[in-house]
């Protein structure tokens, strides 16, 4: 039997110098896939360093294989982080490092008494909507449409750049559960097997609008999506634009309404077949009194 690659010996610090910070100029390009005019400018990664941002980064050994970097920001009156952007290279994924890189950032913003930070993510991307939701217990009440723009130089924006604005109550109970392992899987499924999705992923892998008021009647809605839409950008863009107008318009709609993004399941019917965001109706501070306060 093939024995099984070791796991690297990763480690996790921050990015000091400007050696540091130059090594993250190539793992942007590599990852976004973007042109020279959409790297972060050295100078800024420097300054916003200087003035207190954080920066973490992944080594393996010398090589920097993955980083987070978020800036201090304001929301609502209050102090925030907002995680700007988050990159593991290829070969490193699913080792646990983005979930490592954000527990870091975590640990350094809660040091500066900060308990809460916000990013975005395109609400179409499955693994990074598992990672967020699922992994470290966020949650959402806005949609961006095109948030940088119709498109970039990245390859991950060639679908439009519509993104979920998500926050993490970082010392709030719910995201202290998911950090020690809580699971809400069960839950969710039991939740999505009494629904009928608002956007359903059919036999053709299209998505299908089902009717909106019956939906917006309810305590819950799903919204679902196809677990890989890069393989999807890739084959048939058509496709990839139609499960972007349908799902924009489900997220708009249910927002809109009152309803709050709350859990995501990467498998509602096998591996092979969608994956489903659950809405939940009222506001965010039902579920995480903590983003009500502003201590
Ligand atoms: C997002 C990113 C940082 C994640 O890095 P990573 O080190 O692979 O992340 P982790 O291993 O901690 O977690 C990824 C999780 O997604 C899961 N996953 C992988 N592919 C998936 C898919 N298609 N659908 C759902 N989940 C998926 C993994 O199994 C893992 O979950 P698990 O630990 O419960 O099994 C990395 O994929 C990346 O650099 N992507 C491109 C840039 C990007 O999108 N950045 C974030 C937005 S700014």
């Amino acid at each position: 039997m093939p024995q099984a690659k070791p796991k690297p010996a990763i480690v996790i610090r921050d990015l000091e110098s400007i050696e540091d910070l130059k090594k993250v100029e190539t793992l942007e390009q590599e990852v976004w896939g973007i042109a020279d005019r959409d790297v972060l400018p050295l100078t800024m990664a420097v300054a916003t360093k200087a003035a207190g941002s954080i920066w973490v980064g992944a080594f393996d050994g010398a090589q920097l294989v993955g980083f987070v970097f978020g800036f201090l920001g304001m929301e609502e009156g209050r102090l925030m982080v907002h995680s700007h952007m988050l990159a593991v290279r290829d070969p490193y994924r699913h080792l646990d490092l983005g979930y490592k890189l954000k527990l870091a950032q975590r640990e350094r913003a809660l040091a500066m008494r900060i308990p809460l930070m916000t990013w975005t993510f395109d609400p179409l991307q499955s693994r990074n909507a598992h990672l967020n939701f699922s992994k470290l217990g966020v949650i959402s009440n806005c949609y961006k449409v095109d948030f940088y723009g119709p498109e970039t130089s990245s390859v991950l924006h060639r679908n439009s750049t519509d993104r979920l604005w998500v926050q993490w109550p970082m010392a709030s109970r719910r995201v202290q559960q998911r950090l020690q392992g809580h699971d809400p899987r069960s839950e969710v499924m039991d939740a999505l097997s009494r629904l009928v999705p608002l956007i359903r992923f059919n036999g053709d892998g299209k998505p299908v609008r089902t009717d909106l008021s019956a939906a917006l009647a309810r305590q819950r809605i799903a919204i679902e999506i196809p677990s890989d839409i890069g393989s999807i950008e890739t084959k048939d863009p058509d496709l990839a634009k139609e499960w972007r107008h349908s799902t924009r318009w489900a997220f708009q709609e249910a927002l809109r309404a009152g309803f709050f993004v709350a859990e995501f399941c990467r498998t509602v019917r096998g591996q092979q077949g969608p994956s489903a965001y659950v809405l939940e109706r009222g506001p965010v501070t039902e579920c995480v009194p903590e983003l009500g306060s502003a201590s």
